[in-house]
């Protein structure tokens, strides 16, 4: 069973290529950095997670791997293939581009903050529009109301398809807890097997990792909010209210307080 006080938290969207793997990884390798014991389980069979880790170099700080995309063995348990060390702090988790309500049940369990990367175009904008709306409308985040945060990635600054990005993000009513550029290094760290943290980073990234402490500061503040505003499940819904609808419509009917 995983260590109940560590910080579960999870990176998802239905949208592939946006930045998912990449936050995770660079996340689990800031948290192993600041010498948290950490864990990075990964739930998609195309094992990106896990071809960074392999790739990890043996004298950085040790990252766990849970392989959670592999089928159970025989002769053993579910739980024993997820088990993470009893003195884990932090598990990131990445997950597959397609997910279905049933993958988020069984995602959402225990988690304490959930980030949602979202690329500056147009496809990558609806698609995340999209999955925002089934995330908030989804029962297993109604029964716990993990904070959300939304991560705009892959940005190039004072381009249209940025500001666009920019004016969306701002109609949601969900923060967006980092923006990271366009940058040739997240290549290279995917690459290497390490984050950004353990890099050597000129003056020119010094804002880029800014928005790395903002995005680690705001994943402390989201676990202690998510533990305080942790409300017990609606009633049942009406067939209405569960149509898709706009993220923004969802995240009202999710926060009704306009938490
Ligand atoms: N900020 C960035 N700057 C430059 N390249 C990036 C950035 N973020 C991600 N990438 C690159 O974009 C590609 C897709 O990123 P990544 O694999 O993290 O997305 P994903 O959401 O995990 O994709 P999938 O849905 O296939 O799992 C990778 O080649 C990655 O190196
Ligand atoms: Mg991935």
């Amino acid at each position: 069973m995983p260590e109940p006080t560590a910080l579960r938290i999870l990176v998802v969207n239905g949208k592939g290529g946006c930045g998912k793997t990449t936050i995770a990884t660079n996340l689990a390798a800031a948290y192993a950095h600041r010498g948290y014991p950490v864990a990075l389980s990964d739930y998609d069979a195309q094992a990106s997670s896990s071809q960074w880790h392999e790739q990890r170099p043996a004298q950085l700080s040790d990252i766990r791997l849970i392989a959670s995309h592999q089928r159970t063995a025989m002769y053993t348990t579910r739980s024993y293939q997820l088990r993470v060390p009893p003195e884990t702090q932090r598990i990131v988790i990445d997950t597959p581009s397609a997910v279905g309500d049933r993958d988020l049940d069984t995602l959402l369990r225990g988690v304490h903050a959930v980030l949602v990367p979202i690329l500056p175009s147009s496809i990558d904008i609806r698609a995340g529009t999209r999955f925002i709306a089934q995330l908030l409308l989804h029962r297993s985040y109604r029964a716990r109301r993990p904070p959300v945060g939304v991560i705009a990635n892959r940005v190039r600054e004072n381009t249209h398809s940025h500001a666009k990005l920019m004016q969306f993000l701002r109609s949601l009513n969900i923060p967006t807890v980092a923006t990271f550029v366009d940058c040739s290094l997240y290549t290279r760290l995917a690459e290497e097997g390490t984050g950004i943290f353990e890099d050597e980073l000129g003056a020119a990234m010094a804002r880029e990792t800014h928005e790395w402490n903002n995005l680690l500061r705001w994943i402390d503040g989201a676990a202690e909010r998510g533990s305080q505003q942790a409300l017990p499940p609606r009633a049942a819904t009406s067939p209405r209210a569960q149509e898709p609808r706009t993220a923004t419509d969802a995240h009202r009917e999710a926060h009704p307080a306009g938490v």
